[in-house]
């Protein structure tokens, strides 16, 4: 089975998770500089915006790098033929079926692997034609489905014909031979990299991933139908009681509003939205990307001859 980095053209298999108002232009060089796919994310900006960022990752990296395109976007047709125009090596896709748009991206080269959380979207994207899958595990930062890494991405292996990518509680050597375990040709990680020098993030934001242990991130917007995995503070909690005394989805919305820039920009303790996955426990301190993506690498490789010692 051929690696991602194999397929994609990058050092180490590894993809940069889209993180929203976080994976900027400069970010996502800075990740395929280092060796990952970096991937610049479309979430929180204007269509203007999101073509500003892509033509700097181009400047600032000669590696492949890519792009991810939440399909909720009010503009996302916009988005869409952006994406087309542009030397793209790859598009990630989230939150809705791009079948209309695989086509066009297609003729132009680009390689098409949507975030899928349950098999049957799986299979309903590669029958759209997708070319690989990024299977996310609810253990993921950010939005995320019900499905653990460990149960989905083998049952993704087992029914598709396409690589598939592990996403979900990945964060060091030990998580990425896993994935391979269970069949993934690489991983997709959001979580650790938000603990990197390179990332675009107020230091409070890196401190609390870091300080985070094993229990620190709840999921909020169960019941608005999106469910997101975040740090525990003030607002979560707040976010959690309201939503268990059934308030209307308008004052939920309220609660929320602005809340990631607060967590990304302002570092506001209090009031942020600090999206993050289950893995921040083992995230211990803040680094360069280059380390991350080599530790993981080198890490994974050295479980596995371990394994095959005993
Ligand atoms: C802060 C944050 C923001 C995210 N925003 C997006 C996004 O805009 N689009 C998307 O497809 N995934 C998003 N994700 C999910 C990541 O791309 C990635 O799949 C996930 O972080 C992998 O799991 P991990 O957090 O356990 O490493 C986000 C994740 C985090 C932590």
């Amino acid at each position: 089975m051929k690696k991602i980095n194999e397929i994609l053209g990058m050092r180490y298999p590894i993809i940069q998770g889209a993180m929203a108002n976080i994976a900027t232009g400069e970010f996502a060089a800075a990740c395929s500089n280092a060796g990952a796919f970096g991937i610049v994310a479309v979430g929180g900006l204007s269509p203007e915006k999101f073509e500003e960022e892509i033509e700097k990752c181009s400047r600032l990296t000669d590696k492949p790098f890519g792009v991810n395109l939440m399909l909720m976007h009010p503009q996302a047709d916009e988005i869409a033929e952006i994406i087309a125009r542009h030397p793209i090596a790859a598009v990630t896709t989230g939150a809705g079926n791009p079948g209309k748009y695989i086509p066009m991206w297609k003729e132009k080269g680009i390689y098409v692997m949507p975030v899928v959380a349950s098999v049957l979207l799986a299979d309903r994207m590669v029958k759209a034609g997708a070319d690989a899958v990024i299977a996310e595990g609810t253990e993921s930062g950010g939005h995320v489905g019900e499905m653990t890494t460990l149960a989905l991405v083998p049952q993704m292996v087992d029914a598709l014909d396409v690589p598939v990518i592990a996403a979900g509680g990945i964060a060091d050597g030990r998580g990425m031979a896993a994935a391979y375990a269970l069949g993934a040709c690489g991983v997709q990680v959001g979580t650790c990299l938000l603990a990197s020098n390179e990332c675009p993030i107020h230091d409070n934001y890196k401190n609390a991933v870091v300080k985070a242990g094993d229990n620190a991130t709840v999921v909020t917007g169960r019941s608005a139908n999106a469910p997101v995995r975040v740090l525990k503070n003030k607002m979560a909690r707040q976010y959690l009681l309201m939503e268990s005394k059934r308030s209307e989805r308008d004052e939920l919305e309220k609660l929320t509003l602005g809340s990631l820039r607060k967590a990304v920009f302002d570092g506001d303790i209090d009031n942020g939205s600090f999206m993050s996955g289950q893995i921040c426990g083992l995230v211990k301190e803040i680094r360069p990307l280059a380390d991350i993506f080599a530790d993981l690498t080198e890490g994974a490789e050295k479980v596995i001859k371990g394994l095959q010692e005993v």
